[in-house]
Parts: structure tokens; sequence; C-alpha cells
């Protein structure tokens, strides 16, 4: 089969498949790890009918603190060692773009406090504001809202005669009126916040560019329902935004099923092959990669629009009963160790 002959070369014997998993609804949900988790990540290390270990790589729409961190917490969690090289959360893409903005001042939303802020100058962003600088500086850009003593000590100075460049939602915003009044500020007069003349007259300056990092509208949590995500800040924002302006604001969205994740992720497992030694330049993986996820519309749109093979559990945002899902995966399963087990039963 292509699949064979395509298949991913490992030093001693060639492991036919490698695995990308979606976390939120597969492995997790919320805090609570799905019983079938750990038994599932242990087949990829040896315990398997191939007799040998199977790379994998994890990918999700969730983030909210650096790579290394939220992989520490991971490895605890599901008991197997998961390594930075492993994990791509939603913004970790944007580690391929942020030398475009080293030098520019670029607003960056979502997560708690400056987590995301030290996140974003990690991945080469050296000038960047959080609305919590902004509330700083002026509370009365939103009077409705009063830092927490935490958000105040984390905050830094706000200078509002130097333009923004970019907005970066890099993770589930916790503040959505305050976010949505700063964009609306800064998208209206080209980068500044409370200049009422640059609000009227905007000739000259370009318009500020706007990401973001996770279009999910729904994520499977420890809720029994699924619960609304950046996709719904998104389409909260672009909806006052609209009622303000009478148009939707221009952006760029990256996260599953967005093609330049798939391709970051791809470059990811390729790496990770080469650490093992088992790169071949012209192999065409993409059918031999299992995306493994819950969610229809981000993790098996995205798998089938990159060529991976997607298998789509029942333990997260799609549901047994809710009728066929909004895009046909390649294999369904109950849960991820069943997946893992189809997935290589077809393959050996
Ligand atoms: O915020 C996280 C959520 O949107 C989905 O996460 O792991 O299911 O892609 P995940
Ligand atoms: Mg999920």
């Amino acid at each position: 089969r292509h699949i064979r002959s395509c298949g991913i070369q490992t030093p001693e014997r060639r492991s036919p498949v490698a695995f990308a998993f979606d976390i939120d609804g597969v492995l997790l949900r919320g805090k609570e790890v799905l019983p079938q988790a750990r038994r599932a990540l242990r087949l990829l290390d040896g315990e398997n009918k191939l007799g040998m270990k199977i790379p994998h790589i994890f990918i999700t729409n969730g983030g909210g603190v650096a790579e290394d961190i939220r992989c520490r917490k991971l490895t605890s969690q599901l008991g197997v060692e998961i390594k930075p090289t492993q994990l791509i959360q939603a913004h970790t893409v944007l580690k391929s773009v942020a030398s475009q903005y080293a030098d520019s001042p670029v607003l960056v939303l979502g997560g708690k406090g400056d987590d995301l802020r030290l996140v974003a100058e990690e991945y080469g962003f050296r000038r960047v504001t959080t609305p919590i600088d902004i509330h700083a500086w002026n509370p009365s850009i939103w009077p409705f809202y009063e830092l927490s003593p935490y958000e105040r000590e984390r905050s830094r100075p706000f200078d509002p005669t130097i333009p923004l460049r970019a907005a970066f939602v890099f993770h589930d915003p916790r503040n959505w009126s305050l976010d949505i009044q700063i964009l609306c500020d800064i998208l209206q007069s080209r980068g500044y916040v409370g200049n009422a003349d640059y609000h009227n007259n905007t000739a000259g300056r370009e318009p500020v560019e706007l990401v973001f990092c996770n279009p999910d509208l729904l994520w499977g949590s420890d809720f029994p329902v699924a619960r609304i995500g950046q996709g719904g800040f998104r389409e909260a924002f672009q909806g006052v935004y609209k009622a303000l302006t009478g148009s939707r604001y221009p952006y760029v969205q990256y996260g599953k099923p967005s093609e330049a994740t798939f391709r970051f992720a791809e470059r990811i497992l390729l790496d990770l092959f080469e650490d093992q030694g088992t790169s071949d330049a012209n192999r065409q993986i993409g059918p031999s990669i299992y995306m493994i996820g819950d969610n229809p519309e981000s993790d098996i749109a995205g798998a089938n629009g990159a060529n991976w093979s997607s298998i789509l559990v029942k333990t997260g945002v799609y549901r047994e009963g809710s009728g066929p899902p909004s895009h046909r995966p390649t294999l369904m399963a109950e849960d991820v160790e069943e997946a893992i087990t189809m997935a290589l039963r077809r393959e050996s």
C-alpha cells in the first residue's frame, strides 16, 4: 500500500505510522485525565503489536503557557515523558513569524495576567503590551473592571503615543469586554489608544494586523456540554466591530484546522524523525500520520485537509447520537486507546 511505501524508517525497522494527538476531549477533559489516556500512550512506547516505539506529537488549540511548562504538567498527568519538541499549542506557530515583529509594538491577548507576554518574548517578540498594561495606564478605558493586585503587579508601563502594529490573540481571553473594547480602539485608530483625533483621521497609517490562534467555537472540557472557545471571542469581537463600523475586521487565523498549523506540525514530525535517524527527504508522510481528535471542525477537518489519516473519538465535542460528523474521518473510535489499536491493526 502507499502508506507502507512511505512508512517511517526507524534505525531497526520501519514504523508504518505516526500519531498526532489532540489534547482536550481526547486525553484530558479540563483537569481530568481520561481513563484510557495513560494506557494509550504506553502503547506508543513499544507495548504494541509492532514491537517498536511509534513517533507521536500533540497538537492542541489550547495554550496559555510556554511549551516546556505545559509539557511538565502533561508529563505528570499522562505518566509518559512529553518533550517540548512534541507539543504544538495554538500559539506555537507564532514562533515562525515572531522575528518579523521583533521591533514592533504588538498587543498580546488571552491567558492569565502576563503569562503570554513571557511566552511571546520567548518566541522573539520584544515590544509586547497586554490589555492589563493599558487598563493600568488609564482605568477609564473600561470603567467596569478593576485590576486585581496580581494583574496590577504584573502590568508594565504603556506609552499611548506609540502605535501598536499588530494584535495577537494567543489564547482564550479572560476578560472579553475589556479586550473587545481595546481591540475596537486600536483597530479603528490604526494602532492608537485614547486619541480621539486618530479615531477620526487614520490617513497615512498602516492598518493594525489582527491574528487569532484558535478558531474553536466549541471545545470539550470537564463540563458535560462543550464550552465556547476562542472562536466565540472572535465572533463576539467581530459582532461589536461590525455594529460600530459596518464591516468585520480582516484577520489571520492559525490553529487547527488551518493549513499553516498542520504544515508546521508536519515539519515538527519530520524533525522528530530526523532525530531518530529516520528521515527520508522525498517521503510523503501524509497518510501515515493519524490525527486523533474529538472535534470534527478542527481535528478532522485539518487532518483531512493535510492529507493525513484522521480518527474521530466520542469523548469530547463529538458525541454518539449527534448525527454524522461535519467532516468525515478515516475511522471512528470510542476513545483514544481504541483509536490507536484500530490504526495499528490497519497498518500491520
Ligand atoms: O482552548 C482549548 C480548546 O479550544 C481546544 O483544545 O486540545 O481540543 O485542541 P484541543
Ligand atoms: Mg479537542
